[in-house]
């Protein structure tokens, strides 16, 4: 019996044929954003995804590249730079991953495909028909749009052979009343869709098998045939619990799935096909299949063969995973198609995320930081005027956002979050805090005025939560928001946050990026290898020595990206139990001293260091050493001495030089 508190969530499983492109980043960064969101109500979730990896085409390409079909598949989804590197690059939260080679999966589909067999579902025929070989699917004269492939357009060949059927037309019934008569599938205009093009001109039973390749899960009682592409794949979301295998224990507890996320082609395999095998099988069927939109670039299907994917990894390296993550499901409503463009992207990044919420956060932190000292704010507070509506905005966001994430209308839940980061951009200019703080006796007001600011912020971080997870935990970590304060429940309180929080100020989350020149820069980068300007080869002299081995050269922006700053130490300790660290107070010429531990304490005694000019860089992500934040990273000099040990001497600068000097 499923368990009530539990959500069990699906991405399609993708084909390790190619590279992943940013269209295949879409679903599954949807599907994280919904698993998160539910972890986050508090629900015990199954977020599955994983790898469809038998079939001719993977077969064809194997052999082209001249290695197994396995090795084949393990590179692109094990391999550097494959899909589960992917995965982890995009912060995607599956709790589980599978791969259809593994052998319990395959193990079950032989016992599900037997079992169908033996209480006459499946029967053997002759097929008869046309085949689209890059779709891998099987249509009928009647389902061919101009002679050619439904899916992609392409022609089709004859195709004869002997085969497994699948008893669709036995379900066509139920399927309809299921399409028709329930909201199993979404968005509604799908429904239509399915009944029009395949219910209404008759269902036609399904082949399941093939003898024309040999990549594939066999059919263990007929040698030559293999289990063809449908009951192989769809099977996964039941074998990934355990269903018919003992690899995993918790079919009962998961199954039915709550939602499989499909893209809009593969509706049918997931709206008829996948109810009329759980309905043979005798198993609940899923709760609800939600049908997405694609991501089209200028107006076309992305695809390898036309040469027009967009690359997650280049845009996520260079504008961070979070910023991408937010674009896809902020700019496209999620069961329409929505034209992919960089300069989207990058306009998206500059308004949303370093106008709208980088600058609330950079504002509100830094002037807490200012007018209080050391960023506590003062515990009386006396309201005003301007208070009432940002407060009353804040207090309703999480049911709205609620109601929207509940239809998988990302896109409305992320508009409602930052329509009330913006109304709080407002306030800061109607309560004009600069002018507070010019005034002791305002005091009190300019608290209230900095607290409900970070309360908004903290309340929208809480929901930004599944869509960005690491730009809500810099929030946190800046507005004092201690894990209590970052639950769902704490969303929607307004006033949980104590009166007299703690600021604690950091980077910039969203510099702003130069449209132009970053434009450009992708268009160079998304060029072939081939069409991209070949550098300069240097003179070649008569007798040149041997030039050592070319470095690994990063340019001029990604040098940029790392931010040094000088540093005065103004404090500086050992770190309790630590034989290494030391706990420097910083100058580094902003509103608040910044504190950097360095692992340089055999070096050094710490009072010598106190006074000193160093440099710091002030963009590292933050991290915790001995349950200590450390913000940042002093540069030293190292060198490998004779014993092969290493020596550190901590850069030093001429004292003259005044701290917050950036280096270039
Ligand atoms: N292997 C099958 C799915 C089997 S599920 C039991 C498959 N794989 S796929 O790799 O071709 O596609 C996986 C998903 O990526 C599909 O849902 C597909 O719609 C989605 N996308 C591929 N290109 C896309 C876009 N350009 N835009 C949005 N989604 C797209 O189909």
């Amino acid at each position: 019996m499923k368990d009530k508190n539990t959500f069990y969530i699906t991405t399609p499983i993708y084909y390790p044929s190619d590279k992943l492109h940013i269209g295949h980043t879409y679903c599954t960064v949807a599907t994280d954003a919904m698993a998160r969101y539910k972890r986050l109500q508090g629900y015990d979730v199954m977020f599955l995804t994983g790898t469809d990896e038998h079939g001719q085409k993977i077969e064809d390409k194997a052999k082209a590249a001249g290695v197994t079909p396995k090795q084949f598949v393990d590179d692109i989804v094990e391999g550097k730079g494959g899909i589960l590197d992917l995965w982890k690059l995009m912060d995607i939260s599956n709790d589980r991953f599978i791969r259809t080679t593994d052998a319990y999966h395959e193990e079950a589909v032989q016992k599900i495909f037997k079992r169908l067999y033996e209480q006459g579902d499946i029967y053997k025929g002759k097929y008869v028909g046309k085949y689209c070989k890059p779709c891998e699917s099987f249509w009928t004269e009647t389902q061919l749009v101009d002679g050619k492939c439904p899916d992609c357009g392409r022609e089709v060949q004859d195709a004869e052979e002997e085969a497994y059927f699948f008893r669709l037309s036995k379900y066509a019934d139920r399927i309809l009343h299921l399409l028709e008569d329930t909201d199993f599938l979404e968005p509604r205009s799908r429904v239509n869709e399915m009944v029009n093009n395949f219910i209404k001109p008759g269902l036609e039973d399904l082949c399941v098998s093939r003898t024309s390749f040999t990549w594939g899960v066999p059919v263990d009682f007929d040698p030559g045939h293999v289990v063809y592409v449908w009951i192989d794949a769809l099977s996964n979301y039941i074998t990934a619990l355990g269903y018919e295998n003992s690899q995993y224990h918790d079919y009962d507890k998961y199954w039915p799935a709550d939602v499989h996320f499909v893209g809009k082609e593969i509706v049918r395999f997931h709206s008829i096909i996948w109810p009329a095998i759980l309905m043979a099988l005798d198993l609940p069927l899923p709760k609800k299949v939600f049908g997405h939109g694609w991501l089209l670039l200028e107006g076309g299907k992305m695809s390898k063969s036309k040469g027009n994917v967009v690359d997650p990894v280049i845009l996520a390296q260079r504008y961070g995973v979070d910023a991408l993550r937010y674009f896809l499901l902020r700019e496209f409503p999620f069961g329409s198609d929505g034209n992919f463009s960089n300069e989207a992207l990058i306009g998206r990044i500059n308004t949303d995320l370093a106008n709208d919420l980088g600058n609330l956060v950079s504002r509100t932190v830094s002037m807490a930081g200012k007018y209080f000292e050391g960023g506590k704010l003062l515990e009386e507070q006396a309201e005003g005027p301007e208070d009432a509506e940002l407060i009353g905005l804040c207090a309703g966001l999480r049911d709205k956002y609620e109601a929207h994430m509940e239809k998988y209308a990302f896109q409305d839940a992320l508009m409602d979050v930052f329509a009330v980061i913006s109304r709080a951009n407002k306030y800061i200019d109607e309560t004009k805090p600069w002018v507070l703080g010019k005034d002791e006796a305002q005091k009190p007001r300019l608290a209230r005025v900095m607290y409900n600011l970070l309360e908004a912020i903290r309340i929208c971080a809480v929901l930004l939560t599944p869509f960005m997870p690491g730009t809500a935990e810099k929030i946190f970590a800046q507005v004092g928001a201690d894990e209590g304060l970052r639950t769902w429940e704490s969303a929607g309180r307004w006033g949980s946050l104590p009166a007299g929080v703690t600021i604690a100020r950091g980077a910039n989350l969203f510099p702003r990026i130069d449209m132009e020149k970053e434009l450009k820069a992708l268009e160079e980068l998304e060029k072939k290898p081939e069409e991209q300007a070949a550098p300069q080869a240097p003179e070649k002299k008569a007798e040149e020595p041997k030039a050592p081995a070319a470095p690994e050269y990063i340019t001029i922006d990604d040098f940029d990206k790392v931010k040094f700053v000088t540093a005065k130490v103004l404090a500086c300790e050992a770190v309790p139990k630590s034989a290494k660290l030391l706990r420097f107070t910083l100058d580094c010429g902003e509103e608040f001293p910044r504190q950097i531990l360095s692992g340089i304490h055999q070096w050094y005694e710490p009072e010598d260091l106190v006074g000193k000019t160093v440099v710091a860089c002030t963009n590292l992500k933050p991290r915790k050493m001995m349950g200590i934040l450390s913000n940042g990273m002093l540069i030293s000099a190292v060198k490998e001495e004779p014993d092969g040990t290493e020596k550190l001497h901590l850069l030093m600068l001429d004292d003259a030089i005044p701290a917050g000097y950036g280096l270039c």
